[in-house]
């Protein structure tokens, strides 16, 4: 039996405050395959339908922003074999949901070092992107080749090289001239950040746009993780008190 009310949308959407904007780090599925006997490149076909869960969950929840961990800078030291198999994904993922993502209205954006993709993959993911320009009820963010460190340095460089160019001084150099900068610069900063799998570390994930963050981990492992356990997250974190450094009176 379930300890959770079936109407767990009905309830948060009754406590108000949903997070604008959502981030996720979605783990385990090595491990779900591996408790399978399953090789590992199962685990990250089956966390497709997760992606899928979290979208829509998203879409009727009125999440403005869902921010997911796809694939790491650092994920592109795995043996070759389970990259090909990540990126082969990344492919049928584009084939399969374009069509679902652009009549759901979600407008889609990759996040990252993209250069490292191969031409074929560069190519889809620049026809998802185009093919959803026009979405409004969602914005689906995609992390993929991203690592936070090297996105804070882009924008580093970024801005050292207009100042180089004359075209601002160091003076106007501030947090919102560098978070401009990097690839979320759209969007407010995530209210919620998930981790799946039961590990508490970012791995490099949004480093700059977390600071306040509320975080949730949860032991599910991704392929498992459903728009219920979405729910879940949300009910958790209207419960927090954000204090944001001042106090509560
Ligand atoms: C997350 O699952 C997907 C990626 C990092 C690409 P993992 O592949 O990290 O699964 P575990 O952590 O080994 O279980
Ligand atoms: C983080 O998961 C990256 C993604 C979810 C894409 P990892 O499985 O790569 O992280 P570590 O190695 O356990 O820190
Ligand atoms: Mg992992």
């Amino acid at each position: 039996m379930s300890t959770v009310p079936t109407d767990i949308l009905g309830t948060i959407r009754a406590h108000g405050a949903i997070p604008r904007h959502i981030a996720i780090i979605m783990d385990g599925n090595g491990r779900w395959a591996q408790a399978r006997d399953l090789p590992r490149p199962a685990g990250h076909q089956a966390g497709m339908a997760a992606v899928r869960e979290v979208v829509e969950g998203g879409l009727a929840a009125g999440v403005e922003v869902l921010t997911l961990f796809a694939f790491s800078q650092e994920n592109w030291r795995r043996p070759q074999a389970e990259i090909d198999a990540l990126m082969h994904l990344l492919g049928d993922y584009i084939a399969r949901e374009t069509a679902e993502l652009t009549s759901n209205s979600v407008q889609v954006h990759f996040l990252g070092d993209l250069d490292r993709l191969s031409p074929s993959a560069r190519t889809a993911v620049q026809f998802l992107e185009e093919a959803t320009a026009e979405g409004g009820a969602l914005n689906l963010n995609l992390c993929v080749s991203y690592g936070a460190r090297a996105e804070i340095v882009r924008a580093a460089q970024r801005l050292a090289a207009e100042v180089a160019g004359g075209k601002r001084t160091i003076e106007s150099l501030d947090e919102k001239a560098l978070a401009r900068e990097l690839y979320t610069a759209p969007w407010p900063d995530p209210d919620l950040l998930i981790r799946t799998s039961g590990e508490y570390r970012l791995s490099n994930f949004l480093l700059w746009q977390l600071a306040y963050a509320e975080f949730y981990v949860t032991p599910v492992l991704w392929p498992d993780f459903s728009r219920h356990h979405l729910y879940e997250a949300i009910r958790d974190y209207q419960q927090r008190d954000r204090r944001f450094g001042r106090v509560t009176v």
